[in-house]
């Protein structure tokens, strides 16, 4: 039984909604094993721009830093007409709070092969764990800029790694290989950027330390080909900040939909009970579906079940929401983006109802 502190920051577009189901799967888990969890609710994104000026708030910073960890859902809209981009919350929280290493599983459900645009005998026993840098590469280097010349127009953006950088995510691939089927692919552009040729150096210096772990290198062009040709022979795969956020979306599909896909993004400081850190569906705001309860909860809840593993050390109860969210796919409970033809979708709370629901019997 324990006491934990949770910061909830919803964001635009669908987060909050999504965020909302996670929240009720935590709380039908302090029931069960009897865990006091507070969630400090603060806005981020669109809404906070417009209440507080800016995507994120010095204070929210704060109220993050406190916590045990973050539970965030979305931001951004394509529509908002800002000159302060409601992204910056999600990189300065990164940035700030140094949560260089984001882990993506993505291990689709049985039941959910036909879901898959992907043909269910090439899904069939994927298990793959991407590891995406989360706080260098093209998203932070300087200068990055549109800039006006004589000739017109010009934009410059900066591909920019330290050996060190490259190095402690490495390590992490290498760590988290060891505790699964002891494989990691190094993915990169040695080809032709300098960034990657450094990149693939450092890796392989890295790999010398591990020699009980299989290691590879692929082209990332090579690798967006590979993950829907053959994803079951991934393991781990470790790659640059842009590179990560590519990869995933493409292999969210593999599991039907991005709404099945949790992140967890972590540094090194430790709390009480864990490693600080940051838990978030891999999808985005999708205005396009906002209030029409079609958003799937999965993946934000799934997120939830990752915080409790890696932040709040609370192992059996992540086994439990898995095992209950398998077991609503199981049973054919389907948001409309999992949907199956001929067949009724069921909305947002109804998917986070039924999966509270199912956290009440399921055993692991
Ligand atoms: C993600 C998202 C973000 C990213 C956006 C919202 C800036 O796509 O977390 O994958 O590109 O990192
Ligand atoms: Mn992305």
């Amino acid at each position: 039984m324990g006491t934990y502190t949770i910061t909830v920051l919803g964001g635009d577009g669908i987060g909050p909604e999504v965020t909302e189901q996670a929240i009720h799967v935590l709380q039908a888990i302090g029931e069960r094993y009897g865990h006091t969890f507070t969630f400090h609710k603060a806005l981020v994104g669109i809404a906070a721009i417009e209440a507080e000026g800016d995507a994120i708030s010095d204070a929210t910073m704060a109220l993050c830093q406190q916590s045990d960890a973050i539970l965030f859902g979305a931001v951004g809209s394509a529509i908002h007409g800002s000159k302060l981009p409601p992204e910056r919350a999600l990189f300065r929280l990164r940035k700030e709070l140094e949560l260089f290493a984001n882990l993506r599983p993505v291990r689709p459900f049985q039941a959910l092969e036909n879901a898959s645009t992907i043909k269910a005998e090439v899904v069939h026993g994927t298990d793959l764990l991407v590891v995406r840098e989360l706080t260098g590469g093209l998203y932070f280097g300087k200068p990055s800029e549109i800039r006006e010349t004589a000739q017109g127009y010009e934009a410059i953006d900066t591909l920019l790694y330290t050996e060190a950088e490259i190095e402690r995510i490495v390590r992490i691939a290498f760590e988290l290989a060891r505790g699964r089927r002891s494989k990691v692919t190094s993915v990169d552009k040695a080809n032709v950027l300098s960034s990657s040729k450094l990149w693939r150096r450092v890796a392989e210096r890295i790999a010398a330390d591990y020699p009980d772990v299989a290691f590879d290198h692929l082209l990332v062009d090579s690798c967006a080909m590979h993950l829907i040709r053959r994803p079951t022979s991934f393991d781990v795969i470790v790659t640059e900040n842009l590179f990560g956020d590519i990869l995933t979306d493409e292999a969210s599909m593999l599991a039907g939909s991005m709404g099945m896909l949790p992140s967890a993004s972590l540094g090194t400081r430790k709390t009480e009970h864990g490693l600080f850190g940051l838990y978030e569906p891999i999808h985005g705001s999708a205005p396009d579906i906002t209030g029409q309860s079609k958003a799937n909860p999965v993946a934000a809840i799934l997120s939830a079940a990752l915080l409790l593993r890696y932040s709040l050390g609370l192992k059996q109860e992540a086994d439990v929401i898995e095992a209950a969210v398998e077991q609503c796919i199981n049973a054919g409970y389907r948001t409309e983006d999992i949907r199956e033809a001929g067949k009724a979708a069921i909305g947002t709370e109804a998917m986070g109802q039924h999966i509270v629901d199912a956290l009440t019997h399921v055993a692991v």
